[in-house]
């Protein structure tokens, strides 16, 4: 069950799996990826808990084909220059979202950009065109391991519950280079497989041949581009029973003894952790645009997502 051949039924029964809001695990030149529909915020949720990330990093995008990206991101020079370069390939884009933009918050972290990529791997392509939607995937290893460039790498770290198509090894073997377009200059965000130099010699005259580096906690050295995290405008508190008439009330499982709230609203009155995560950013997006002052939020389990969940609150809590 969990090996498919990197044949036409392979890719024919994966991109169906992808479509039904499934994980699958493909090769990309760069690294295994860990794929769900971009588009399914459940899907995409089941990304986090299969690889038990102790927070939400935004996810990168991929498609077979650089028009397939134009609902996706707001398109400028540079990153048309760019993508006729080196796509397919192992460069990957943070551009604008694009205003009616169908990827899922939970792939994005909330945030109003999206990180987009054509990978060049042929079995990725063809598995990314039979799906016919765009396909968010981390590197297919648990949090804290080591990318896997070959099916048994993946195996080995995830298990034998994710499907994998066995397409040999990746031949880049380190994940792509990321660079940021949505600042005034281009940021690069993380080295990867093509050099910065090339991206520099490519874009010499757009920004005076030097790439901007982000430091290690992922922010441009000069300051003021990038949010790299996605936090709500109002003030948020964590573990609430009895919420105040002016906060929006982000409730979690049965809301027995739960009180107050100028708008309540409930992640999952299941306990469904794999629910919460999906409706995370929307309802905190939601709560930012409401006229309330605050958000106050129940208490969420620390285990599974809900460590990833509670991560992000803590965040979104610390002034
Ligand atoms: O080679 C690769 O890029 C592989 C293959 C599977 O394509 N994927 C990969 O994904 O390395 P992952 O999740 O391990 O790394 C994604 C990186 C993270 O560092 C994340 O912070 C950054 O991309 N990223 C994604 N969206 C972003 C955004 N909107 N703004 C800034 N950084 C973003
Ligand atoms: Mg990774």
């Amino acid at each position: 069950m969990t090996m498919m051949a990197a044949d036409e039924a392979g890719i024919a029964r994966a991109a169906a799996m992808l479509r039904a809001g499934e994980l699958v695990a493909f090769p990309t030149e760069t690294v295994y990826g860990l794929g769900a529909d971009a588009t399914d915020d459940r899907a995409v949720a089941k990304i986090f808990e299969a690889k038990a990330r102790p927070g939400f990093n935004p996810l990168i995008v991929h498609a077979d084909a650089a028009e397939k990206l134009d609902p996706v991101i707001v398109w400028n020079d540079s990153a048309r220059l760019l993508a006729r370069h080196f796509w397919p390939g192992p460069l990957t884009l943070v551009l604008p979202a694009a205003e009616r933009c169908p990827i899922s918050l939970l792939a994005r972290a909330g945030l109003p950009t999206v990180a987009v990529r054509i990978p060049a791997h042929p079995v990725a392509r063809a598995l990314l065109a039979a799906a016919g939607i765009p396909v968010a995937a981390p590197s297919a290893n648990p949090s804290g391991g080591l990318s896997p460039t070959t099916p048994l790498h993946v195996r080995a770290g995830l298990g034998d519950r994710i499907p994998i198509i066995a397409g040999g090894k990746s031949q880049v073997g380190i994940e792509s280079t990321i660079i940021d377009l949505t600042g005034a200059n281009p940021v690069l965000l993380r080295p990867g497989g093509i050099g910065a130099e090339q991206i520099e010699q490519c874009m010499v005259g757009k920004m005076g041949g030097k790439l901007a580096q982000a430091d290690a906690a992922g922010m441009p050295k000069a300051p003021g581009q990038l949010a790299s995290h996605y936090a709500p405008r109002l003030p948020l508190r964590m573990n609430v029973s009895a919420a105040r008439d002016d906060e929006v009330f982000i409730l979690f499982g049965p809301e027995l003894g739960l009180r107050g709230g100028g708008l309540r609203k409930n992640l999952s009155r299941d306990g469904d952790l794999r629910e919460a995560a999906a409706n995370l950013f929307a309802f905190l997006h939601e709560a930012d645009a409401s006229a309330l002052s605050g958000i106050a939020v129940s208490a969420i389990p620390e285990i599974g997502l809900g460590m990833a969940i509670n991560d992000r609150l803590r965040r979104a809590a610390a002034p």
